[in-house]
């Protein structure tokens, strides 16, 4: 796991963007993305940069259930005004939220991954520590499936919808073990407010009480951060 810190935000997406212009350079073509505020200063770089997504694979980690994809809250819209209009890819999934059997569509999604394999999967953390929308107590083996959000993730999305009443209460959300076949891991972990989760996983304790720490389980991690974290002395 390699930690850059940078005490300037501007610096850190300028370094997370390159990370990605670089890698599409170097021949990285499957690309596992996310959504939140996290991301959006870095998908602003890569708008206003030259990568050429034209011939790359993207596959998002997770969709609101309930909410069709041309809803304004769909993460469906939020990576086409964030990335997808200016910066097309070959093809883009985005998992759907609002069929009947959901759990049918996490199915034939999980079947897409496991027949392209992500060079590089994108996160950014919950305060809580979830990792896409696996939740803590989200088993490691899980595939893509349907997850009830807990209340502090509804209140803490509950800034991107008029009001909490109007945030879902379920998603559906690349599995734990989905996430972690990616080559590459890119975190990204910006605010005080994600500070608990980053000391936890640097802390070096994989336990499912906090998803984000399975990271110390993949071999290949990066993670982006303002937060000057304590080096764990094992
Ligand atoms: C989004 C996702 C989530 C977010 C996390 C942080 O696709 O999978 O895990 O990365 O909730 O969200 P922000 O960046 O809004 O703090």
């Amino acid at each position: 796991m390699e930690i850059r810190y940078f005490e300037n935000r501007e610096e850190l997406y300028a370094a997370a963007s390159k990370h990605f212009e670089q890698a599409v350079a170097n021949g990285a073509r499957t690309f596992g993305l996310a959504t939140g505020g996290t991301m959006e200063p870095l998908y602003e770089n890569l708008r206003n940069s030259d990568v050429d997504f034209s011939a790359a694979t993207s596959f998002n980690l997770d969709e609101y259930a309930g909410i069709p994809k041309q809803s304004e809250h769909s993460y469906y819209t939020y990576m086409h005004e964030q990335l997808f209009n200016a910066k097309p890819f070959a093809q883009s999934f985005v998992p759907v939220g609002d069929v009947d059997d959901l759990a049918a569509a996490a199915r034939e999604y999980e079947a897409l991954l496991q027949a392209n394999e992500r060079d590089i999967q994108l996160l950014g953390v919950g305060e809580n520590g979830h990792i896409a929308f696996n939740e803590p107590g989200t088993a490691f083996d899980s595939e893509t499936h349907v997850i009830a959000l807990t209340p502090s993730t509804r209140e803490a999305n509950a800034r991107f919808f008029s009001s909490l009443d109007e945030v879902p209460t379920h998603a559906v959300t690349m599995g734990i073990a989905s996430i972690l076949q990616a080559k590459e891991i890119v975190l990204i972990a910006c605010g005080e407010n994600k500070r608990p989760a980053m000391e936890a996983l640097v802390d070096g304790t994989v336990t499912v009480d906090v998803p984000v720490s399975v990271l110390n389980n993949h071999p290949n991690v990066v993670i982006y951060t303002d937060l000057k974290l304590p080096v764990a002395v094992k």
